[in-house]
């Protein structure tokens, strides 16, 4: 295992010297943003699109706001902070045919590279630079003096210096303060798809769904359904994050463990086992990749999804309780 690299270790000059724009002011795009400038980068700019929504936001936070093809012409690097679907027609429309000489390119997620969304020219440092975890997190942890763990990689090192910009990127945004790996474009991609596919977002969301109408149907309310498996969903995750897996079990009840430990092997059959091979191959050969941007490229993307998720009763039974509890039913 490598050592992990901490901001002592690492030069700052590479970024702070940097007329940086950042694309996107979204999750990441602010938080980068804010963490950046506090840690001395004075020359950032906002890149966003016409019409952006973002654009109050970034300026009430004292950026200035500029066009995508101006920053193209502008900066020094460009953060592509953009949802990444929209890599291909960002870079094709509006930062190849502007883009500065020498003008490095940094990404926080490997996917538009890995997948060849993006051509980069052969002047192009092309780095990655991920805090690992949502853009919130990134400025709440450097607001506590710490940050997200880090992952760098170079795709393609054309000035020398990109894993010093690739660093300093990750320092200035915190990851220094808990460390800094290194990884490669493909793997920090291929890792990242799989484990919001089958765990961190599809797999808990089947087992919550599918658990809450196995409840409901044997007579539990809706709202003691929803509570015992979507509610402490964070209870549990937040012992795993702090404990791991097996400190997870030494701090629950014998019972849940018991119970748990009956299941676990059942669950993780061989039906999921081939239900990961599916989604692991369709991450590897691209397939995903390409199904996903041309969703999105034809403008039809999960609008549909969206509005029958938000009439399930597992969504009602969470309203309710959010309502009642925290007065909050969003
Ligand atoms: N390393 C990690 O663990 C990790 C975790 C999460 C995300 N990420 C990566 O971070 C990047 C940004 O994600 P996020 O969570 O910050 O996304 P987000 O909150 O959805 O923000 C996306 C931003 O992209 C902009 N955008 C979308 N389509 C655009 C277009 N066609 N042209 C110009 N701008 C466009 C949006 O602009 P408007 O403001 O104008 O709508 C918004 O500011 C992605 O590459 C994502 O994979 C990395």
């Amino acid at each position: 295992m490598t050592d992990p690299l901490y901001t002592k270790d690492i030069d700052l000059d590479p970024i702070r010297k940097c007329r940086l724009a950042i694309l996107g002011y979204g999750n990441h795009g602010r938080s980068h943003a804010l963490c950046l400038r506090d840690s001395g980068v004075r020359d950032i700019r906002i890149a966003l699109r016409d019409g952006s929504p973002s654009r109050s936001k970034a300026e009430a936070d004292g950026f200035e706001v500029i066009g995508l093809d101006e920053a193209a012409r502008w900066a020094d690097a460009i953060a592509l902070l953009a949802a990444d679907e929209a890599h291909r027609q960002i870079w094709d429309q509006h930062i190849a045919p502007h883009r500065k000489p020498g003008q490095a390119l940094i990404l926080c997620h490997g996917f538009s590279i890995h997948y060849g969304l993006i051509e980069p020219p052969a002047d192009a440092d092309i780095i990655l630079a991920a805090a690992k975890g949502p853009g919130g997190a990134v400025r709440q942890e450097f607001e506590k003096g710490k940050g997200l763990i880090g992952f760098w990689a170079v795709h393609q090192d054309a000035s020398g210096h990109a894993r010093e910009l690739a660093l300093a990127y990750l320092a200035g945004i915190g990851s220094g303060e808990v460390g800094i790996f290194p990884t490669t474009f493909r793997e920090e991609t291929v890792s990242d798809l799989f484990g919001e596919q089958v765990v961190l977002v599809g797999g808990m969301v089947a087992l919550a769904k599918a658990s809450f109408d196995r409840l409901v149907a044997a007579g539990v309310s809706p709202r003691m359904a929803y509570i015992d498996c979507v509610h402490e969903i964070k209870y549990l995750a937040d012992l795993i994050q702090a404990r791991g897996i097996a400190g997870m079990y030494e701090a629950i009840s014998d019972t849940a463990e018991y119970g748990a430990r009956q299941i676990e092997d059942a669950i993780a059959g061989p039906e999921l086992r081939r239900t990961f091979d599916r989604a692991m191959t369709a991450i590897e050969d691209g397939s995903f990749a390409r199904r996903w941007v041309e969703t999105y490229e034809a403008g039809n993307a999960m609008t549909a999804d969206r509005a029958r998720d938000r009439e399930l009763p597992v969504e009602a039974a969470g309203a309710e309780l959010r309502s009642r509890i925290y007065g909050d039913a969003k």
